[in-house]
């Protein structure tokens, strides 16, 4: 039996997890370097919803049924050009920056992702999925303080088959924030790892970042280096991201 807050820290553990049922919990989805920080900004600027799927297959398919649909995401960090989905170019990458108002608003953006719009895809079956970042942290704390949910799993989407430093610190942020619902006999260990790393770092957030595998891979590539900087900013948004049906969606937007 898991403790009311708990953390998980791969896409394998969360599909275990998914596997054993998650109806009687809400998951907040952390995939900060940086699918999750796409979403947060997207709706922040106006998109419409976000549709995350799991393979570039997927996202076609949707495109064919839906062709003002806009199709975002990446391949080994870059936009899917042609070459790689066997015929299309993406219109976005995977860089919060790119996802614009002038870009997406008013739009609904069909993202696909190694690891973050699997990990939420995963997370369906919850009783309730939130989309995290460092972006929209505070609105998620303010959110759930409302709530109080008896179950709150805050799941880090990892990088490949890994555990990724940067969800990690942002799921403690999180667990941090949201003490008061949660005393010590309420969280699981990997809570706990998760929130003394963030304790650890709290000062320096974008500096954390740069130490991670996913910030280094970033910022070796000039024209995404500045996303970890981006990414590591608190509270930018008050945006609070709900998957909603197969769509995320800001709530209060329907
Ligand atoms: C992912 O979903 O695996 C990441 O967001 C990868 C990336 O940084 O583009």
């Amino acid at each position: 039996m898991s403790k009311p807050l708990d953390v998980t820290f791969t896409l394998a553990e969360i599909e275990a997890r998914a596997g054993q049922g998650l109806a009687d919990a809400v998951c907040v989805v952390f995939d900060v370097l940086r699918a999750t920080s796409s979403i947060v900004t997207a709706l922040a600027n106006g998109a419409t919803g976000v549709w995350p799927v799991a393979d570039i297959a997927a996202a076609l398919a949707l495109r064919r049924r839906q062709p003002e649909v806009l199709l975002a995401g990446e391949r080994d960090g870059v936009c899917i050009r042609a070459a790689v989905s066997g015929g299309v170019d993406f219109d976005l990458g995977n860089s919060p920056r790119e996802f614009t108002p002038e870009r997406v608003r008013g739009r609904t953006v069909v993202m696909t992702t190694t690891n973050g719009t699997r990990a939420l895809r995963a997370c369906a079956g919850a009783g309730r999925v939130l989309v995290g970042a460092f972006l929209n942290l505070g609105a998620l704390a303010r959110t759930l303080e409302q709530w109080r949910p008896p179950r709150l799993l805050l799941v880090g989407s990892g990088t490949q088959n890994e555990a990724a430093f940067e969800d990690a610190l942002a799921a403690g942020a999180l667990g941090e924030a949201l003490q008061g619902l949660y005393p010590a006999e309420q969280i699981s260990d990997g809570a706990l790892m998760a929130r003394e790393l963030y304790r650890r770092y709290a000062g320096d957030l974008a500096g954390a970042l740069a130490l991670s595998r996913n910030g280094r891979r970033l910022l070796a590539v000039p024209e995404l280096r500045d996303d970890v900087a981006f990414c590591a900013r608190r509270d930018l948004y008050p945006v609070v991201p709900v998957l909603t049906g197969e769509v995320v969606r800001a709530q209060g937007t329907g």
